[in-house]
Order: structure tokens, then C-alpha cells, then sequence
């Protein structure tokens, strides 16, 4: 999806404001134990965190190597880097894919993710469920928790001001200017101008809070709100309130972000002192608006219509009364009832015991990132806080609702905020495949579950419903990542092939009744092979042709990758096939305005075979007509969010042909060239992400390492506004962590292009395969700081002692043996992919892939 960008989004954003923060704003976060200009955390800390001696004992073992390694990861990871300015960035408490993302929610016109580092936007509570770097409405800002240390002129209960407006209230301000708000993975803390202290950590569907007001507070009160989703959405609220044992459930339907459909969710919330025994409320009710009602416990006393705001607020006894008092409420969440927000919240965190939980967040997440490991030396500590904290933004969605699924029974694993494949499906999933291959795989099983149950697999889906689809069915290259890398450990991971096959068979050939939100136009697409621009269906808006249809060819390959694997040989040749459709709507004729030297462009075309026109600069930038690219609804330029010119690049497939028809190699260069000069390349947007490594295919493998050097410059760092656009549900994280990993994927093949690293060395820990696999640069010298010329361009490469056949690529069978890869770097940007045949990269139509 797009960054929120003023002018183009048009239906789904209902205000378009972008704030500035002047200056550097430093707020506190577990890495700036490395990052030298912000001094909040003590260097010692630095140094604990990067060590040249050992690994941690939960990390995987790395090879040999000299050079200062990173012993705690999780350390690193700057958890602010794109929380203002349109990345929408999570910077709350979660567990790796977990449910609960636990919150500051604000009131900034872009709190899609609750969280805005701009200090003038105010606290509006600490919610419970969220979603990372999306677009749409504000998806699940749910169950607020807000303390209050005084009510209204007498510090009455029934003076609280527990609206959302009401309610209020701006951050302490730290010197430097920015908030004072800490975040480490599992763990958030703030401090509020209140004087109340917030920490919140989690649990997969539990979230932990505890609030401590000042000393000399007299009647610290909590407030839950049932209703507010931050989109005002809600029907149906339910709550009830135990006065006795200050218990809350309730739950309501809610809207979802990017589609027609609701969902319902519910909570549990339990409170419990913190040092002290809280004994019970001294004062409780429902509150409606702003003001509380004493004994009113049960919600339909108080519930008038649509689009209340209610909940519950009470009144606790402070500890003592010149200390600070501590309050621990545990938020449950469910999909299925509150009984079960209950029954998650005793399971999960039965003794509120926040250090522990906050403990074994923070492990998780170190286990996880420490099965990457990267040397150091020579290495700016803005750069590797850049990596582990893009690496951790890989694992926030899509989310664990197993046993959370309210449409149907079943013992497999459920996944949901697919938000959206069409984002993900180019560098998320192909990361995990190097280091996470379990949770890859249950997300695949539930992905297959979903198909068996919605006879399509999922492809935008947020908070249990279908949401609008972007292009083509990208869960199919999803599935045939997965497929081609783990199967042969399929029984291990519990992932049946003939199902896996049934689902992508099922998007490739079944249309389905709305494909706006499932599978594909597929009639037209099977007998045609493109989306012509005059065929009105009733099941689907006529929109982005093009796009569409070229990602269906490459969907299709995917599929074909499989069929291939599972000795369907027929069909393997119908795919590859069909993965060869994108000449279809190529016309040779098209011209840049201005620039006849680009010639030839993928264009609409209708059913009698003519070709409409779209301006090439159509959604781009340079777009005379500053065109919304969105989900229009009629729409018949035939492109999805980025223009002809960027979507005449997107055939990862056969890059060989694209080069073909596009004049050659030095034509392609040209055009390549273009694309960056003239600013068509779109940073903000998915499908321009692969265009700098294309050079590799034209045998200038130099050009695609200094663009894609130098796209990490301008675009990406660790600042609260370090994201060009939207993180799209980690999509751009993963993206950042393969550019530095100096390695680019081709999802659904064994390859992946080569670059060099940021790290004199990084090695990958497999699971799966229990094997380590790492990439080292002999003469590594450090990093140009804006991406341009340094010793940096791959030269040659072994892997385990032996040369290695080209310079662009890797195979998979490196990572499966737990290779040693060695690079040979050099400052001449004029290096080759390498002599033999085999040196390009693959494309089907010289051989196919391997
Ligand atoms: C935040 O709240 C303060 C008072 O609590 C108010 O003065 C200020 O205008 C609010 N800011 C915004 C952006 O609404
Ligand atoms: C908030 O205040 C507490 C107590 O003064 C302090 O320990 C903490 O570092 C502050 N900042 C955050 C983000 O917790
Ligand atoms: C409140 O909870 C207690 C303990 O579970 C229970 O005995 C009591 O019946 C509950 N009260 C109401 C009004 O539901
Ligand atoms: C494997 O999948 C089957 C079929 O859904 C399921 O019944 C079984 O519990 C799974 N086993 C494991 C170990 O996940
Ligand atoms: C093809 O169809 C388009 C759209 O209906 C129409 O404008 C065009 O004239 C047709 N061309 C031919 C050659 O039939
Ligand atoms: C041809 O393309 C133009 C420009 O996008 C558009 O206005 C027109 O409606 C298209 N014609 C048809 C028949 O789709
Ligand atoms: C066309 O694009 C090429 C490649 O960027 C550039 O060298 C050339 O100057 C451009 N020509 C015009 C007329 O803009
Ligand atoms: C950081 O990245 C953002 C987003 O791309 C960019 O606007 C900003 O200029 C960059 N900041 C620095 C210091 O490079």
C-alpha cells in the first residue's frame, strides 16, 4: 500500500494532515545504546549489547570470524524508526506475529498504529490490538485503558472526563523536545504530563499494564472503553461490570479498515495492586461520555443507540499516602467471547507478574533476531540498529489467532492481518524462509485452512474479515515460497502438499463470486490471457487491468514452480506458460512524453485485442494529471498505485525477455537509469521495490549495489520519520533488512541475487535445517555514507572454499548446507555477473529456474 500522501488517498483517509517535528527528536528507546547521538542510555549498555567475544547462550552458534557480534539484538532494535510522518509504524508491546499489540494510542490524524512520536498530539489510552504500518481506516484501536490521578474541579467520580475528547491528555516533553516515551521489544513506557507513569508488555492475547500515580494521589482511577475502534465504528456493545471483584467484560462489532465487512471482538480486564492488596474498588460504574455512573454495571442500562462512547471506570484505594501507587490491570482479548478474553488472560498471565512477562517478551524476541548475527566492525551503529530493528518489523504481522478464529472450527494453526499479500509477498516471507521456516510454516497452514474454509486464500485480510484486494492473488506466490524452499521437511512442518496445491489451483482456475476481495478474474484471464479494459463482470470492479494481469502471470509462475516440484508436468508447462502472458498487454509503440528513447510499455488493452492508451507517467510522480491511483472503483487506465513506466519492470519471472523487449541490454540500462533520475522509482511503494537489483540482469550487477546503496540512503533510517511511507504490515522493514543484507529475493525460486552486505559478515541460523549459513566479505572497508562508489562491489565469490559459478546470485542449497560464502569486494563499479552461462540470473525463457 501507498504512504499516506495528500492528494491521492481519497475514500479511506478522512483527514490528511502531515505534521513536522522540527529537529532530531531523540526519544528514548532500547537502541539508543547505539546510536551515538542520543546518550539516554549509559554506553555501558552499548557495549553489552555489541561484544566482540561471545554470542548470547539463546543464539544459535555462528561461525568463526573475528570482529565484534552482536550479543543481544533485541537490544538493538529502535522500535520509533517510522512513528510519525505516514510510516504507521507499532511501537507498542507484542510478541513475534502475536495478537495483543499493546499501545499508546494518540490522537495524530496518522495513528493507524495508535502511536505517534510528535509530541503534540495527545494520549487518548493504551489499547490492546493493532495492526503495523497499514492504510485504511484505523484498524483495531481497541479497549482503551486510561488512568486518571484527578477528576473534574473536586475530584469526583462522576466529573471524570472519560470521552475520547474528554479525556485528553498531552505527554511529559523531555529537553531535547520529544516525548518522554521508552519502547524495547515487549515492553513500552511513558510518562504522562499527569504525572501517571504507564509500562506495558504482553503476552500473545494478553495485555499487561501498570500505571503508578504520583505520591499523594487520592483516588487513582482506571477507565475502560468498550466502544472506541478509533474509526467510531462500533455496534452492539456489551459490558458488564462486577463490583466486587472489579472485574470488566464486554465486547462490540466493529468496522473493518480496508473492506465491507465487521468483526466482533471482546475483552477481560482484571485489576491488582502492584505491592499492595487493591482489595476491591471503592467506586465503580459505567461511564457514558464524560461522566461516570456510580453502580451501574451492566451496559444496555446506559446503551442509546449507534456510536456511543461507553465503558467502565473505577476508583481504587492508593497504597499509602506518600508513595506512588502501583495498579496492574491484565487486558484479555478474544474473537470469540469474553469468556474466553478471560480464560486467556488467567492462562496466560495468571500472577501478574509484569517483570516476568515483560522478561520473557524481550527473550522471544532476542531468540528470534539472534538466529541473524552480523560482525560489526567497521560498521556505524546507526546501520546495524537499522538492520536488527527492520529484521523485527518483519515479525509483527501477520498475526497468531489460532483458537481465535470465530468462523469455523479447526485444529489448524489461524493466521490473520494479511494487510496486505500484495505488500508482503515480495521480501516478508522470503526473509522468513531464511530464518524462520516454523512460523512461516503454520502461517502457510493457515492460509491453506482459509482457502479450505473461504474456497480462496486470503489476500488483504484484517481483524477475521476480507478485505479489498490490490492486484493480483498474491498468497499463490506466498504458498509457492514456501513449497519450493521447505518440501522436503513438509511432514516435519505438518503442511500436506495436496492441499497446498488445491489452493493455488483453486486461485489460478475458480473464479470466485467478489474478486475485489478473493481469487481472481479468472475467466477472462484463462481465455485471454490479460484483463481486457471492456469486459464489465458483475462479480468485481473493473479496475487495474494491467497490474493485475501481470501479477496474475506471476502468481502463475509460482505455480508452476510447484507443479514442477511435485512431478505435475503438464501442469508446470500450462503455468510457465501462463506466467508468459505479460507480452500480452506489452506495446511496443508507447513512448515517454518527452523521452522516445524509452520505447515500449505494458498498456490496457480490450477484448477485440486493440491497446488503449495510459500515459506512462500515469501515478507516478511526474503525472501531468496527478492521477489517483487508488481503489477506484471505475477505473480504466488499468494501474494499481504505481504507473506504467514501473509496472513495465514487474516480470521478476522472465527478466531476460522484459530486457528483450525493451531494446537489449543497454536500452534496459537506460531505461533503468531513467527510472531514477527522473524520479519514476517510488520508494513509498511495493511494486518499485525490486527495480534497483535489476541491473543483475543486464550483467551490471555494480549499478543495482550502488542504487540499491544508495536507496538505504535517501530513504531509509533511524530517525521517527526513517520510513518513506507506510510499513505495510513489515513489507518495508524486510525490505531494508535484505538491501543491507545485500541480498535481494526472487520469491518462489532457489535464488537470490547478490550484493554485498553492510557487515563485514552476517550468517543465518535455519531451524529447520539446524544449519548456519554465512556470507563474509574478505576485504570489507566499511559503507559509503550516501550509497555511492566504496569498496563494495562483489568481485567474485566461493562458497565453502570453491568458486562459485556467478557473482549475482545464490542458490538455495547454501542455505540448506549451512554454507560458508566468500566475497571478494572490489571499488570498480564495473563488475559482471561472471563468464560461464550460468553466471545471469535465471528467467524462463533462457532455461527457467533450477
Ligand atoms: C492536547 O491537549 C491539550 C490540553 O490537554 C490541548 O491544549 C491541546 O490543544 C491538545 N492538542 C491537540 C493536538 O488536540
Ligand atoms: C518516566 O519517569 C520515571 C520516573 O521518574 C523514569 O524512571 C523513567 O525513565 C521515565 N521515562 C519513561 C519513558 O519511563
Ligand atoms: C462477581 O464475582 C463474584 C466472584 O466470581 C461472584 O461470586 C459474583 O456473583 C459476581 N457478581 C455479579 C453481580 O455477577
Ligand atoms: C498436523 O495437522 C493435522 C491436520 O490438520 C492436525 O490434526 C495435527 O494436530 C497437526 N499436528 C501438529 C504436530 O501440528
Ligand atoms: C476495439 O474495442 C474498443 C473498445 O470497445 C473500440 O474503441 C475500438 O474501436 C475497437 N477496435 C476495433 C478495431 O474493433
Ligand atoms: C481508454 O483510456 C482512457 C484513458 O485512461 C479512458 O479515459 C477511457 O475510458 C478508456 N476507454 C475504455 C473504453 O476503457
Ligand atoms: C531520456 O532518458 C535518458 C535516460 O535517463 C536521458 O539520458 C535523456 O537525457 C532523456 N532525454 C530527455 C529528452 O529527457
Ligand atoms: C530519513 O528518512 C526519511 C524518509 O525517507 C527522509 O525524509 C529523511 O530525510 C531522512 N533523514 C535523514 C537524516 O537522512
Amino acid at each position: 500500500m501507498r504512504a499516506l500522501n495528500c492528494g491521492r488517498l481519497i475514500a479511506y483517509i478522512a483527514v490528511c494532515l502531515v505534521a513536522h517535528v522540527e529537529g532530531a527528536s531523540t526519544l528514548q528507546s532500547a537502541s539508543s545504546s547505539v546510536v551515538s547521538s542520543s546518550a539516554s542510555i549509559p554506553a555501558s549498555q552499548a557495549s553489552q549489547a555489541i561484544s566482540s567475544s561471545s554470542v548470547a547462550s539463546s543464539s544459535p552458534p555462528t561461525a568463526t570470524g573475528s570482529g565484534a557480534s552482536v550479543t543481544s539484538p533485541a537490544s538493538l532494535v529502535n522500535l520509533f524508526i517510522g512513528t510519525t510522518n505516514g510510516g504507521h509504524v507499532f511501537p507498542g508491546a507484542t510478541l513475534p506475529h502475536g495478537i495483543a499489540k499493546v499501545g499508546m494510542d494518540t490522537d495524530s490524524p496518522g495513528n493507524h498504529a495508535g502511536y505517534d512520536a510528535d509530541p503534540q498530539f495527545n494520549v487518548t489510552g493504551f489499547s490492546q490490538l493493532h495492526d503495523d504500518g497499514t492504510g485504511g481506516s484505523i484498524p483495531l484501536s481497541l479497549f482503551k485503558v486510561f488512568p486518571f490521578a484527578f477528576c473534574g474541579p473536586d475530584d469526583k467520580f462522576e466529573q471524570c472526563p472519560t470521552s475520547l475528547t474528554g479525556r485528553k491528555v498531552l505527554r511529559k516533553i523531555l529537553s531535547d523536545g520529544s516525548p518522554d516515551d521508552f519502547a524495547e521489544p515487549g515492553y513500552f513506557a511513558s510518562n504522562l504530563s499527569t504525572g501517571i507513569h504507564v509500562e506495558l508488555t504482553t503476552t500473545r492475547r494478553t495485555g499487561l499494564h501498570r500505571y503508578t500515580f504520583p505520591a499523594g494521589t487520592v483516588n487513582p482511577r482506571i477507565m475502560v472503553d468498550i466502544t472506541n475502534d478509533g474509526q467510531q465504528s462500533s455496534t452492539d456493545p456489551e459490558m458488564l461490570l462486577n463490583g466486587t471483584t472489579a472485574r470488566i467484560t464486554g465486547g462490540a462489532s466493529f468496522a473493518a479498515s480496508f473492506g465491507p465487512g465487521r468483526y466482533r471482538a471482546f475483552t477481560c480486564v482484571d485489576f491488582k495492586g502492584d505491592g499492595f492488596d487493591l482489595d476491591q474498588s471503592r467506586q465503580s460504574g459505567a461511564w457514558l461520555g464524560n461522566s461516570g455512573i456510580q453502580q451501574t454495571t451492566n451496559l444496555q442500562q446506559l446503551y442509546f443507540g449507534f456510536r456511543e462512547q461507553l465503558g467502565a471506570l473505577l476508583t481504587f484505594s492508593p497504597k499509602a499516602k506518600n508513595s506512588p501507587t502501583s495498579i496492574l490491570v491484565r487486558v484479555g482479548v478474544s474473537f470469540i467471547s469474553s469468556g474466553q478474553a478471560c480464560a486467556n488472560a488467567e492462562s496466560e498471565i495468571p500472577t501478574f507478574d509484569f517483570d516476568g512477562v515483560r522478561k520473557a517478551a524481550f527473550d522471544e524476541w532476542n531468540e528470534l533476531l539472534g538466529r541473524i548475527q552480523v560482525k560489526t566492525t567497521n560498521v556505524k551503529p546507526d546501520i546495524v540498529e537499522l538492520f536488527y530493528s527492520s529484521v523485527y518489523r518483519t515479525h509483527i504481522s501477520p498475526a497468531d489467532y489460532t483458537n481465535e478464529n470465530p468462523l469455523w472450527v479447526s485444529t489448524e494453526p489461524y493466521y490473520d492481518s494479511f494487510y496486505c499479500n500484495w505488500d508482503t509477498f515480495r521480501t516478508l516471507y522470503p526473509l522468513m524462509s531464511l530464518h524462520d521456516p516454523v512460523n512461516f510454516a503454520r502461517i502457510v497452514r493457515g492460509m491453506i485452512n482459509i482457502q479450505q474454509h473461504e474456497g480462496w486464500l486470503p489476500e488483504c485480510r484484517g481483524a477475521t474479515a476480507q478485505q479489498f484486494i490490490q492486484g493480483g492473488s498474491n498468497g499463490d506466490p506466498i504458498l509457492a515460497e514456501f513449497f519450493v524452499k521447505f518440501h522436503e521437511h513438509l511432514s516435519t512442518l505438518n503442511v500436506s502438499s495436496d492441499d497446498l496445491y488445491t489452493a493455488l489451483l483453486a486461485d489460478a482456475e475458480m473464479q470466485p463470486p467478489n474478486w475485489d476481495i478473493q481469487g481472481r478474474q479468472a475467466d477472462v484471464w484463462k481465455t485471454l490471457g490479460y484483463i481486457p479494459s471492456d469486459v464489465w463482470e458483475p462479480s468485481g470492479t473493473n479496475t487495474k487491468q494491467v497490474s493485475r494481469a501481470l501479477e496474475y502471470a506471476f502468481n502463475d509462475f509460482g505455480i508452476s514452480q510447484v507443479a514442477k516440484i511435485l512431478g505435475k508436468s503438464d501442469d508446470a508447462t500450462k503455468y510457465a506458460k501462463r506466467a508468459g502472458n505479460f507480452v500480452n498487454n506489452w506495446n511496443p509503440d508507447i513512448t515517454v512524453p518527452g523521452n522516445s528513447s524509452i520505447k515500449g510499455m505494458m498498456q490496457p488493452r480490450f477484448l477485440n485485442g486493440t491497446f488503449n492508451f495510459t500515459d506512462p507517467r500515469h501515478c507516478s510522480v511526474n503525472d501531468p494529471l496527478m492521477s489517483f491511483c487508488f481503489l477506484n472503483a471505475v477505473n480504466t487506465d488499468g494501474f494499481y498505485e504505481s504507473s506504467p513506466i514501473v509496472y513495465s519492470q514487474f516480470v521478476p519471472q522472465d527478466t531476460a525477455k522484459l530486457i528483450q523487449l525493451q531494446g537489449g541490454n543497454a536500452a534496459f540500462i537506460n531505461r533503468l537509469n531513467f527510472i531514477f533520475e527522473q524520479k519514476f522509482f517510488d520508494s513509498t511503494d511495493e511494486p518499485s521495490q525490486q527495480i534497483p537489483f535489476m541491473y543483475h540482469y543486464a550483467n551490471r550487477p555494480g549499478l543495482s549495489t550502488q542504487t540499491s546503496r544508495q536507496v538505504i540512503a535517501e530513504f531509509y533510517n533511524t530517525s521517527i520519520n526513517g520510513l518513506p511511507g507506510n510499513d505495510d504490515s513489515g513489507a518495508m522493514g524486510s525490505y531494508v533488512a535484505f538491501y543491507l543484507a545485500g541480498l535481494y529475493p526472487v520469491p518462489g525460486t532457489r535464488q537470490l541475487l547478490l550484493s554485498s552486505p553492510f557487515f563485514p559478515e552476517i550468517s543465518f541460523f535455519n531451524p529447520i535445517f539446524d544449519k548456519t549459513t554465512t556470507i563474509r566479505s574478505k576485504n570489507f572497508k566499511g559503507n559509503p555514507a550516501d550509497g555511492t562508489a566504496g569498496n563494495v562491489f562483489v568481485k567474485s565469490v566461493t562458497v565453502d572454499g570453491k568458486p562459485w559459478k556467478s557473482n549475482c546470485f545464490l542458490d538455495w542449497d547454501a542455505f540448506e548446507q549451512g554454507s560458508a560464502i566468500e566475497l571478494e569486494l572490489t571499488n570498480d563499479i564495473h563488475v559482471s555477473c561472471g563468464k560461464g552461462a550460468d553466471a545471469l540470473p535465471p528467467s524462463l525463457s533462457t532455461g527457467g529456474f533450477d
